[in-house]
């Protein structure tokens, strides 16, 4: 087959180092890519959001398959005008995308199929989000419906930080467009889990869970960030727990999403809340976690291929998937000063030196320049090693990120600090 993903991170060098691997694919393309990606692709200089190239592109080039990494193409209706002109797509269409492009329609789509979620509310303007967070009291999170890289959910300990909140999005306008509209929601406690599953439309098939890391530095303390490191599997994913999510969760999910005309296919991702005991869902994203993404590639044992197929023509009901025995960790270097402004073109040495201690090394945000490695991005490198516990894979990641010459950049030291030390 003739592959094109689309993305430049270390989710889409993981995606493509799989994909590379299986004997279906004959030539992949990534656009555009990065310094590693260009090992196991061959890069396109196509930005992840130019719909209307990418579709040129996979025409032009005869593509078979085309896999969509990052949310804002599959929100802008990358997967449309590929179905429309013949290229078979994984990802979900604009319409099903909103399930991440608007918090507000996930929400709804929550409250009329009885999913458990955090109880909320919508608002057009900054007096009645105000009203709102005044009755319920804080804590309180204050979330902007549309796209915000992230950053648009603020966890808010009293009253005053909520209206903080509200001003920036309504006010100030911080969020453009995407926070023209407020969701207000109830403050869950508990601990995080991301949960992963593919879905053609009909069915849902779950993947390995994985653990993510948001907060910038040791013990999980800073502003948040995309995500500095994951592991994979996640000791509080039982196989109880997942039987759970599955039954009042994603299957809920799929079936109302079909039922009310945007029937979902590609891989559906839920952050999700261990509150009290039982899972609640967070947010819902249209696209696979980065880092996570690249610890279910590294466990996955299967050719992914065949599946991301499967997920496209609506045939994952018979389908199965290997995952390694093994745990999986990946530590994010970042360049210094993110999530805040941080410095480009620094240079990086030592990936060899890593790359021999058995780990692999995902690019996230690099460029090739002249025989050098320089970071250009926020997240640089996802450092990566299995072993055949979390502790273990912990102490092969941090290896590897030892061999790394990087002086623009640092690391968080304590990933998979919570399965450690329960000696998982
Ligand atoms: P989201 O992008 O909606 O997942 O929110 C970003 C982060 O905010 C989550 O990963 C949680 O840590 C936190 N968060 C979001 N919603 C809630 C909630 N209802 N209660 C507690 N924490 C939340
Ligand atoms: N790691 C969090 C995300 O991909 O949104």
């Amino acid at each position: 087959m003739r592959i094109l993903v689309v993305g430049g991170g270390g989710r889409e060098h993981a995606l493509c180092w799989a994909i590379a691997a299986s004997p279906l694919c004959e030539v992949l393309y990534c656009a555009p890519g990065n310094a590693g990606i260009a090992r196991d692709a061959e890069c396109v200089p196509i930005a992840a959001d130019d719909v209307v190239a990418l579709v040129e592109f996979a025409t032009e080039q005869a593509i078979d398959l085309v896999v969509v990494g990052p949310e804002v193409p599959l929100v802008l209706g990358l997967v449309d005008r590929l179905d429309a002109e013949g290229v078979m797509a994984f990802g979900p269409c604009a319409d099903a995308a909103m399930l991440e492009g608007s918090k507000g329609f996930m929400k709804d789509l929550c409250a009329r199929h009885d999913i458990p979620t955090a109880a909320y509310g919508r608002f057009a303007t900054a007096e009645d989000a105000k009203a709102y967070i005044r009755e319920k009291g804080g804590p309180i999170v204050v979330k902007v419906d549309g796209l915000a890289a992230g950053k648009g959910v603020t966890v808010a300990r009293t009253i005053d930080e909520a209206f903080d909140a509200v001003d920036q999005a309504m006010n100030d306008q911080v969020f453009g467009d995407a926070g023209a509209e407020l969701i207000i929601e109830e403050f869950l406690p508990g601990e995080e889990l991301s949960f992963f599953a593919l879905v053609d439309g009909k069915t849902a098939l779950p993947l390995a869970g994985a653990q993510d890391h948001k907060a910038v530095g040791d013990g999980d303390t800073g502003p948040n960030t995309g995500g500095m490191g994951a592991y994979s599997p996640a000791p509080s994913l039982t196989p109880t727990l997942e039987d759970e999510v599955m039954e009042t969760i994603i299957l809920p999910t799929v079936r109302g999403m079909a039922a009310d005309g945007y029937p979902y296919r590609g891989v559906l991702y839920a952050g999700l809340m261990l509150n009290e005991g039982r899972p609640k869902l967070l947010e819902y994203n249209v696209r696979f976690g980065d880092p996570e993404c690249q610890v279910l590639m590294m466990r996955l044992r299967s050719d992914i291929v065949p599946a991301l197929v499967a997920s496209c023509d609506g045939t994952l009901e018979t389908f199965d998937l290997r995952w390694s025995d093994e745990a999986a960790l990946t530590v994010v270097l970042a360049a210094n000063g993110y999530p805040g402004t941080y410095e480009k073109g620094t240079e990086i040495s030592g990936l060899d030196k890593a790359a021999a201690t058995g780990a692999t090394v995902f690019h996230a945000g690099t460029i090739a320049d002249d025989g050098k490695i320089l970071a250009t991005g926020g997240r640089v490198l996802n450092v990566t090693a299995r072993g055949t516990s979390i502790t273990k894979a912990q102490a092969r990641a941090y290896a590897a990120v030892d061999a790394i010459d990087w002086p623009g950049g640092f690391c968080r030291r304590d990933i998979g600090w919570r399965a450690v030390a329960q000696k998982r």
